[in-house]
């Protein structure tokens, strides 16, 4: 007689091996767009669960003790994950019986009296150093290394880390914020693979740090409230495809930050970040039955 469990694993390997070589990523995610609410709402929203536990399974301000090895419904967390105390954050899931992954990145720690929020805002303006080619750090960065302040180049690393580990996963890359950017570019160097991103940040500034990044409009494709002042910054300096949930209401501030140049230091702009861009706005969004609308680069009527 077969004991249960063996009688169990025995049927999660026939089940395994029969869905793995059907179920993987799209290579368009154009179906965002066109596809039926059900397709649209089964992809984003696991990603969306993902995207939150990177914030509230990592070190920092939004850390819940209860997440730190906590999943999603069908996914199993990988035990590969970048999260030192000072540094990039990324978890890995691995969906139950298909080769499908998810590698997730996390956003800025906005809580600067903390280390983790010390070392994000240092990571960010390495990253706005390394677009512009000029300048200096702030002092407060001096304390942290090169090494710790490159995100992308320790999430290229991880990506490359994972993708031995487990030759055979086929990966999706997702992230909120400084999440997306690196998400996106993570896919781009890995020969053009999926990326689902939350408010990317304008991207093309930093393609010059990659080798032969591999750019498909509908690879990638980021989401963004109407009112995220990320998506009035990120405009023309995007490769991927994006679709917006449109707003009644414009937040205090969006109206005046989208207006003038952008300003992200002004105080309209910071009333509307805290306001249309934290991943809060995003899960809002997501959970709602409103759908996000996808203009087409090439049927865009210009009126
Ligand atoms: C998470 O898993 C690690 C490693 O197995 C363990 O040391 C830690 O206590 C776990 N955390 C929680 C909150 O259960
Ligand atoms: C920011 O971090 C500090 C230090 O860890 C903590 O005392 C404070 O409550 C945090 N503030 C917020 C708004 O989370
Ligand atoms: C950086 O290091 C110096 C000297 O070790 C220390 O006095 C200072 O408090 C540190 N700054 C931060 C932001 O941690
Ligand atoms: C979103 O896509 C539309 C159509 O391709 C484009 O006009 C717009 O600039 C894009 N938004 C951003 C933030 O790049």
């Amino acid at each position: 007689m077969v004991a249960p469990s063996a009688f169990l694993s025995l049927l999660i390997a026939s089940k395994t091996s029969l869905a793995l070589a059907q179920k993987t990523w799209p290579s368009s995610l154009e179906f965002l767009a066109k596809g039926s609410d059900e397709e649209y709402k089964d992809f984003v929203t696991p990603l969306a669960q993902m995207t939150k536990l990177t914030y509230t399974a990592t070190w920092g301000s939004y850390y819940r003790e209860k997440d730190e090895n906590e999943t999603i419904a069908g996914w199993l967390r990988g035990k590969l994950q970048s999260n030192p105390l000072v540094g990039m954050r990324a978890l890995t899931f691995f969906e139950w019986n298909t080769n499908r992954g998810v590698m997730a990145f996390r956003g800025t720690d906005l809580n600067s009296s903390n280390p983790s929020g010390q070392v994000d805002a240092c990571a960010n303006a390495f990253l706005s150093l390394c677009e512009s080619h000029s300048g200096q750090l702030p002092a407060e960065c001096q304390n942290f290394t090169v090494h710790q302040l490159d995100y992308l180049s320790r999430a290229l690393e991880f990506a490359q880390t994972a993708a031995e580990a487990h030759p055979n996963t086929q990966w999706l890359y997702t992230g909120h914020s400084l999440g997306a950017l690196l998400a996106e570019l993570v896919a781009a160097q890995r020969s053009g693979a999926p990326a689902l991103t939350f408010s990317a940040p304008p991207l093309t500034p930093l393609l010059k740090r990659l080798k032969q990044p591999e750019l498909r409009h509908w690879g990638t494709v980021t989401l963004y409230d109407q009112y995220d002042p990320l998506r009035f910054q990120a405009v023309g300096q995007l490769w991927s495809a994006n679709c917006t949930w449109a707003r009644a209401e414009a937040p205090e501030g969006c109206k005046a930050c989208e207006a003038a140049p952008i300003d992200m230091h002004s105080e309209a702009c910071q009333k509307c970040f805290f306001a249309a861009h934290t991943f809060k706005t995003y899960l809002k969004n997501v959970y709602s039955q409103r759908r996000p609308d996808c203009p087409d680069s090439t049927n865009t009527v210009i009126v």
